[in-house]
């Protein structure tokens, strides 16, 4: 791809996320322009198009890829479309960015990726946390066996937007495989799977087991089991506010993440007299005001980026280099197996 010219992005689907992360990351980054948007919602496209200035606007995706120019096409449409959107994509020889999950079955996904093999354009599942600032640097210690051997990661969202998403009986999620566990549910699946390589989902809880027509419940309980360790998967919708706490157990040291607040501190590092315990209590403190601190310097700096926006440039710049993709189609291709096999076992337990 040359080098003097902007990767024309056209994006589909102008709701919350691509509002919220995938056109501010696309409007940061210098190798891209935004060249179009598309949505069916006619009112949306206006609003979203006016702010954008000079992208066309499409209220028909085939319009948009016949008439583009694109290079790249960024999916952010619910995950029912997402599969028919990307080989539609691919077919017109657009590299893919595509919002989790990339699709609802492992089927589906294997006719996205051989359209995309054949079609020699690249495909990235949006897998943000793990491009967090917090989690990028957590993950360089893993490797560096910091903790030691990984042994368990505990993953726990708490939610307040899927919550909302789910109390509404017309929204897109109730018409998912797990409903809005589908939708949720990938963040804690690439993350475990970050930290634990390989997993198998061993057992699966969906509190209430209720079924209208729908799953109604939005507390769920994973626990996902690897060659390396053991990982469970906490999801309550029940939640006044967002946060996500991952909890990382090493041989050698265990770790805190709050990736909503991009802070962490180790604990259980030294003995258990009372003056190490006082002394893991400052440790703690100190750490999570050297991580606000430094959050806070990068910020007014102008130099903070969330995942979005590390996964996104990452992507970009793989096209333009023809590198590795930031995840790569077996990556994603892992996280939809295991979803669709936590589906089956939410499945098996909610009562008809
Ligand atoms: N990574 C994250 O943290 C995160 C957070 C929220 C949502 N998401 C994902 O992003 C995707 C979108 O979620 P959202 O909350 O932004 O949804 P949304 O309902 O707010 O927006 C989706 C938009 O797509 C449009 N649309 C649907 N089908 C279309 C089609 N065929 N052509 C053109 N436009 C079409 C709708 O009109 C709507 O405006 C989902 O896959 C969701 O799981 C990711």
């Amino acid at each position: 791809m040359p080098r003097d010219k902007a990767i024309r992005v056209g994006i589909v689907g102008c709701g919350a996320i691509a509002q919220l992360h995938h056109i501010p990351s696309f409007l940061r980054i210098k190798e891209t322009e935004i060249a179009a948007i598309c949505d069916k919602d006619e009112a949306l496209l206006t609003k979203v198009g006016t702010k954008l200035g000079k992208a066309e606007r499409y209220n028909d995706f085939s319009k948009m890829l016949s008439q583009g120019r694109l290079d790249l096409v960024d999916i952010c449409t619910p995950p029912q479309t997402h599969a028919a959107l990307s080989i539609q994509a691919a077919e017109s020889k657009c590299h893919i960015l595509v919002e989790k999950p990339a699709t609802l079955s492992v089927e589906e996904f294997d006719r996205v990726a051989e359209t995309c093999v054949r079609n020699s354009v690249k495909l990235c599942q949006v897998q943000h946390m793990t491009f967090e600032p917090v989690v990028i640097d957590t993950l360089s210690l893993v490797k560096s066996k910091h903790f030691g051997d990984v042994v368990g990661v505990d993953i726990k969202m708490l939610s307040r937007n899927a919550a909302e998403k789910a109390e509404n009986p017309q929204h897109w999620c109730h018409r998912l495989p797990a409903g809005v566990f589908t939708e949720v549910l990938p963040h804690h699946i690439y993350l475990t799977q970050a930290f634990l390589g390989a997993v198998e989902p061993v057992a699966a809880h969906v509190k209430g087991s209720e079924y209208q027509g729908r799953i109604v419940s939005d507390e769920i309980r994973v626990i996902l089991e690897g060659r390396n360790g053991v990982g469970t998967l906490v999801y309550s919708g029940a939640s006044h506010k967002d946060k996500v706490i991952i909890d990382v157990h090493g041989t050698k040291k265990n770790l805190r993440i709050d990736l909503w607040n991009s802070a962490r501190f180790e604990y259980n590092v030294g003995a258990s007299s009372l003056a190490w315990r006082a002394l893991e209590n400052l440790g703690q403190s100190l750490s999570i005001t050297a991580c606000t601190v430094g959050v806070a310097l990068s910020v007014f700096a102008g130099r903070f980026h969330g995942g979005h926006y590390n996964l996104i440039q990452r992507f970009v710049r793989s096209i333009r280099n023809g590198t590795d993709a930031p995840v790569s189609i077996e990556q994603a291709r892992e996280v939809i197996r295991v979803l669709e096999s936590i589906t089956r076992q939410i499945k098996t337990n909610v009562k008809p």
